[in-house]
């Protein structure tokens, strides 16, 4: 379970004066995901849902708030008052701040985060692209829950098929499709047999038709996940109000900037949906009416 309690995230930033501002890309923000959920962050560009990811994937410090993953905390915040700078320095006397994390119990490797450009590395074909994140889980793990050599190829390659990318394992990224380079990026997600995968925009490069094949393909694959034990816990963000109706238990929608949470909607329609279920197509009616609102509501404050 993904707990966050209170998360506020606050940048400085210079102005075009040249002149330190705060800005508030996160706050308050406080939800539970129940594991083997599939639940979307909905909002419009800017309004932090990629900072929010990241501080739940432990990237980032949270400015105020916790947010704990099965009970561990995840990174606790940068200090804020000089007394709890002084704690802080004298708790981690030999790590930067952002390390804090390194010493404490939390859990490495259970969440995989696919970014929103996709990252993977240009310079690995296919194959070596998933291996190397094994080989990363590896480097984390002693004993028995070490790969070896031949089982790290054969499960990189396994992984591949899985996604239907099992001709393409010695193209370079730069050789493959957009839509091919979103499922590598899959592939190499669900490799480390993750129970949570946190996904930015995984989608928004592709066109709609090859969108709604990969929408479908990633709750394919969210269902094979039950297979071996439960289901695994997806937390996505976009921008894109059906996608986001269509593929999730929850939608948490978010206000234009600062991000604070401004609705979430249950959905409850049973799976395989229909894109076309008047019960959907009605909550994605609800959404675009808020968004709506909140358009006019900035427009009149604007004035
Ligand atoms: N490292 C940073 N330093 C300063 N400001 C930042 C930093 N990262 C993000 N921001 C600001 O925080 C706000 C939220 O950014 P974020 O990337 O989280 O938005 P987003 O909802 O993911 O947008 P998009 O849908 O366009 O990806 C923006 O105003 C951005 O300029
Ligand atoms: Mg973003």
């Amino acid at each position: 379970m993904i707990e966050a309690k209170s998360i506020s995230k606050f940048f400085s930033v210079i102005n075009e004066k040249g002149i330190a501002e705060g800005l508030t890309a996160v706050l308050n923000v406080s939800l539970t995901i129940p594991d083997g959920k599939i639940v979307s962050l909905l909002g419009p560009s800017g309004c932090g849902k990629s900072t929010f990811l990241e501080i739940l994937a432990g990237l980032q410090a949270p400015t105020d708030g916790t947010i704990h993953i099965d009970g561990k905390l995840v990174l606790e915040p940068l200090p804020a008052t000089r007394k709890e700078q002084i704690a802080y320095r004298r708790r981690y006397r030999f790590i930067s701040p952002l390390a804090n994390g390194v010493f404490q119990d939390r859990p490495k490797h259970d969440i995989a985060m696919i970014f929103q450009d996709y990252a993977v590395f240009p310079w690995m074909t296919a194959v070596q692209n998933v291996e190397f994140a094994l080989k990363l889980r590896n480097a984390g793990r002693r004993g028995n829950g070490r790969l070896k050599r031949a089982e790290l190829t054969e499960k990189a390659h396994f992984y591949l098929h899985k996604v239907g990318l099992s001709g393409f394992s010695n193209k370079y990224p730069s050789q493959l499709s957009g839509g091919m380079r979103q499922r590598l990026a899959l592939a190499r997600a669900l490799s480390v047999e993750p129970k949570i995968i946190l996904m930015d925009e995984p989608f928004a490069a592709v066109d709609a038709l090859t969108r709604e094949k990969l929408q479908d393909e990633l709750l394919r694959l969210w269902a094979e996940t039950a297979s071996y034990g439960e289901h695994i816990t997806i937390v996505l963000v976009t921008h894109e109000v059906q996608e986001a109706v269509y593929l999730s238990d929850e939608v948490i929608v978010f206000s234009p900037g600062p991000g604070t949470i401004r609705n979430s909607i249950p959905i409850e329609a049973k799976r395989p949906r229909a894109r076309t279920d008047p019960a959907l197509v009605e909550i994605q009616e609800r959404i675009f009416a808020m968004f709506q609102y909140d358009i006019n509501q900035e427009a009149e404050y604007s004035i």
